[in-house]
């Protein structure tokens, strides 16, 4: 076997994967209230930008070789509909249409009322329960706003019953064929997920969130919810978190023939993270990282970590 490890040369050439930029995804967070960019605590490195940084931001990833975003917003002002989150005027809305109109990039909106809701809670409260299908609605509101703004994926997460099949019916009807849908397929109940709750201001002020994201002590659950996802017209299917849950992408690759992302979340980069910036961990690992989410089965990753990654693989051409 040490044969085929011999030298770097051979070790390249018997390589069965490589990283292509091109399939990384930069999530971003765009902050109404905010003056320009300011770091998020729990995650080292990652920012909130006002809509001037976010276009600095963007040549950044672009000039990096990074084509690919996910928006997340934080409004102004939350109520117990969210209604800012299919505001005309909102901050994500014109960040779609300022990225579209400046960049050639992919944008993917991320779709969820937790970080307009002064609940916190992913969906409308109806009896002190998150209730499904009024939240479709409003779901289906936002998914419109998203695409007229020029979205080219709107990405729910709010692990609502139905919520796939809903928003292709109203993106449909409004004249929107074209935009795709990126499903939270598998979207477990995660802590890892607790940064991220810092960086979007959208933890939920009362209870949790287990009662629509699922419990990652069952297994199989995954098919289920996957199939109902590729039959209500997902465009690309999904498992988040990634690192914890590589046994599951393994599983859901080779089950369906979707396009399959994988969210490698905010608790996943703030670990690394912090161990790089303390010295525990060499810079190195991040390819170990990156690798490892590949060869599982991923075709898309969206990692905290991409823009960094981006420079990497330009500075190394690996
Ligand atoms: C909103 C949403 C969350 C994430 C993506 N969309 C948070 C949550 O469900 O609590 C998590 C992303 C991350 O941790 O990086 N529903
Ligand atoms: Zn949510």
């Amino acid at each position: 076997m040490r044969r085929g490890r011999s030298s770097q040369l051979i070790r390249d050439m018997l390589s069965e994967f490589s990283i292509n930029t091109k399939k990384l995804v930069m999530p971003i967070f765009l902050d109404e209230s905010l003056n320009g960019k300011r770091e998020i605590p729990s995650m080292p490195g990652i920012f909130r930008y006002d809509l001037k940084s976010f276009s600095i931001h963007l040549e950044d990833l672009v000039s990096s070789g990074i084509t690919n975003i996910l928006l997340f917003g934080i409004p102004g002002k939350k109520d117990s509909i969210g209604s800012s989150s299919y505001a005309e005027d909102g901050i994500v809305q014109r960040a779609i249409s300022l990225a579209k109109e400046k960049f050639k990039v992919n944008v993917f909106v991320d779709l969820c009322l937790c970080e307009y809701t002064d609940t916190g809670q992913c969906g409308i409260i109806k009896d002190g329960y998150v209730d499904n299908d009024s939240t479709l609605s409003v779901y289906n509101r936002i998914a419109v706003s998203y695409a007229k703004a020029g979205a080219d994926f709107v990405a729910p997460s709010g692990m609502m019953d139905g919520q796939v099949g809903s928003i292709r019916k109203a993106l449909d009807a409004a004249g929107y064929q074209n935009v795709m849908i990126m499903a939270y397929s598998n979207k477990y109940a995660s802590s890892l997920y607790s940064p991220f709750r810092d960086a979007a201001d959208s933890a939920p002020k009362i209870g949790d969130r287990k009662s629509y994201q699922m419990d990652y002590r069952r297994a199989e659950e995954f098919i289920l919810e996957t199939s109902m996802d590729v039959e209500e017209g997902a465009d690309v299917i999904m498992v988040k978190p990634g690192l914890f849950y590589l046994d599951i992408v393994k599983s859901v690759k080779q089950k369906f023939s979707l396009p399959l992302a994988v969210y490698s979340v905010s608790g996943e980069y703030s670990m690394l993270k912090t161990a790089l910036e303390k010295g525990i961990l060499p810079a190195e690992v991040l390819d170990e990282y990156i690798y490892s989410i590949f060869r599982a089965g991923a075709d898309i990753v969206i990692s905290y970590f991409a823009l960094e990654l981006g420079k990497r693989y330009q500075e190394t051409k690996n």
